[in-house]
């Protein structure tokens, strides 16, 4: 072997047994076998020399550039496993990409319905997930014999409180707070007491409350079928079924026709003198209408999803799905 090939060989091997680091050793990789590096320019000189020679000294730069290679490589692989033995973090590698969050599907559906409730002219009222009796029952038309209460379902922290077991409590408060004229919406979250691949402790409701003087059921109507219709992004079939709640009068259920079946989505009335009187407002001179519904049947009609539990078991394959939808 040519004796500078040697002494190439001879430095290679000074530079990586100093070398402690997956830069340093890159740095040399590229010192020796760089486009601008050592070994390059050896072959760059062949250009000047006779056919025969260049036959023979490229066999042997190859051969060098073999053995450049394969002690790197090694280096490589010895400074990986110190790496893993010490534990120690190498700040110098390139980072991973930091993968993007995409929104889950219920904050989305809760966006899309505020979005087009607020063009209605309803605004947003948060209001707390621990209620008293009197707010989650009582002042709305529930007392405390009354057959509806075993529907809820509740769970009770102590005596005296509750995880709510909707979102109707947030019109006694809102109410108390500004009396009439008002027009609300409020999503939250709601407890019950029941756990099935249709129903969860905890999911989402959205409430309405509108109350002025001259609110009617046409009002409702009108603004309900429209508010269906923008969710869904298409005209579609409903029918509002007679029903009852103890907080409104009439009450009524809307359905929606999905695939030649009718399919319960929301509850709604006018809401109920007695609750109106329990905030003060003035029943001759004001009439108003309540609805609601939940998010996650809204969620599921719309993009066609089948399981509840899916919702809440932050499997990233189904979060994935709603990427680009805000
Ligand atoms: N609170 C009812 C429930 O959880 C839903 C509901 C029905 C709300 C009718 C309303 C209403 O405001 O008017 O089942």
């Amino acid at each position: 072997m040519n004796t500078s090939y040697s002494s190439l060989l001879n430095d290679l091997q000074k530079s990586l047994d100093n070398c402690t680091s997956s830069n340093e050793l890159y740095k040399i990789k590229s010192t020796f076998l760089g486009k601008k590096g050592i070994l390059a320019s050896q072959f760059n000189e062949m250009r000047n020399i006779s056919h025969e020679e260049k036959k023979k000294l490229g066999q042997e730069l190859n051969k060098i550039k073999t053995q450049i290679e394969l002690a790197i490589r090694e280096k490589e692989k010895l400074l990986n496993a110190q790496k893993l033995e010490s534990k120690e973090i190498d700040v110098e590698l390139p980072g991973m990409n930091a993968l993007v969050g995409t929104r889950h599907p219920i904050s989305i559906t809760i966006n899309e319905i505020t979005k087009i409730l607020s063009q209605f002219g309803f605004s947003k009222v948060i209001g707390d997930e621990i209620e008293t009796e009197f707010y989650n029952f009582e002042a709305l038309n529930i007392p405390e014999t009354h057959p509806a209460r075993d529907m809820h379902d509740t769970f009770y922290i102590n005596v005296k409180n509750l995880l709510r077991t909707h979102t109707s409590s947030v019109q006694i408060h809102s109410m108390e707070k500004y009396n009439a004229p008002i027009k609300i919406m409020t999503p939250g979250r709601v407890y019950r007491c029941d756990s099935d691949p249709t129903h969860s402790p905890m999911f989402h409701q959205i409430e309405g409350l509108y109350v002025d003087e001259g609110v009617s059921f046409t009002h409702l109507k009108g603004i309900l079928e429209e508010f269906i219709n923008l969710y869904f992004g298409k005209k579609m079939e409903i029918r509002f079924r007679p029903s009852y709640f103890p907080f409104t009068e009439p009450s009524a259920e809307i359905d929606i026709k999905f695939n030649n079946k009718w399919l319960e989505v929301l509850g709604c009335g006018m809401v109920h003198n007695n609750v109106l009187m329990n905030v003060n407002i003035d029943t001759k001179k004001y009439s108003g209408f309540a609805f609601g519904l939940g998010i996650e049947r809204f969620a599921m009609l719309k993009y066609g999803i089948r399981d509840l539990r899916l919702f809440y078991e932050n499997d990233l394959m189904f979060l994935k799905q709603f990427s680009g939808i805000k």
